[in-house]
């Protein structure tokens, strides 16, 4: 079976609050959602990505991704949240994609993502049955508050992990836990597969895959791109 990549960018960054979307900030001289669109584009075992935007997008075509990324496919089918703009893409993706094909899920705003994450998320979910996510072991001592923002109790770290992308699941399976779940809103895709019952694999990856969600988030990104020459 193939691998396909599927990148959700319909998001509006209210927590960052730039005057648009994070995924069209420049860094480096390119919107941010370049980069991970060219880490996955780029990649041997990945056949095609697919950008998921937001029905009303105006900045994606700003930019020449069609010289750059020639094999790139824009579907413009955003939802009111990221599990429904996840589901949009899947259904839309139906035509070329085939049941057991993998399909992995990656944040338009996690543009640190390498060529080596995507090997080892690959080769650890490749002959799984249910398919699995890059995380990473939670390293700081949890506490859980009260409601005066005082410590109730420290949350034991043993077996707790943070979720990454990219997320990696068979096509079919994926399209039908969020159809089950998107209702309920899951923040990601091992949620709606673990409301099927099922148990995706944690393939463990590092922190320099972060997440951009506040701006203190855009500065430790450049940092990481520039140190990578990239
Ligand atoms: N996303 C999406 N459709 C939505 C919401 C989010 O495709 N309705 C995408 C975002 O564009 C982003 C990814 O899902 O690439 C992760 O979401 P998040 O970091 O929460 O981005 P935003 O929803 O844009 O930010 P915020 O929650 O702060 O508004
Ligand atoms: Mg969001």
């Amino acid at each position: 079976s193939h691998c396909f990549a599927l990148i959700p960018a319909a998001g509006n960054g209210s927590r960052f609050g730039a005057a648009l979307p994070k995924q069209y900030l420049t860094v480096a001289g390119r919107p941010l959602i370049w980069y991970a669109v060219r880490t996955l584009a780029m990649h041997p075992r990945i056949r095609r990505v697919y950008v998921v935007l937001s029905v009303q997008d105006r900045l994606f075509d700003t930019w020449d991704w069609q010289t750059e990324f020639p094999g790139l496919a824009v579907l413009r089918c955003g939802g009111a949240t990221r599990a429904m703009s996840v589901l949009n893409g899947l259904r839309a993706m139906a035509g070329e994609v085939a049941a057991e094909d993998w399909v992995l899920v990656h944040d338009a705003a996690r543009p640190c993502l390498s060529r080596h994450h995507l090997d080892s998320l690959i080769a650890g979910v490749e002959h799984d049955s249910v398919g699995g996510i890059l995380a990473i072991p939670v390293a700081d001592t949890l506490k859980r508050s009260d409601a005066q923002g005082r410590i109730a109790a420290t949350a034991p770290r043993e077996g707790l992990w943070q979720a990454q992308t990219p997320q990696m699941f068979r096509h079919a399976l994926l399209l039908r836990a969020l159809e089950t779940a998107v209702s309920r809103e899951p923040t990601d895709e091992a949620g709606a597969v673990e409301a099927l019952g099922l148990k995706p694999k944690l393939v463990e990856g590092d922190a320099s895959n972060l997440k951009v969600t506040w701006p203190r988030d855009l500065r430790l990104a450049e940092l990481i791109l520039s140190d990578r020459g990239t």
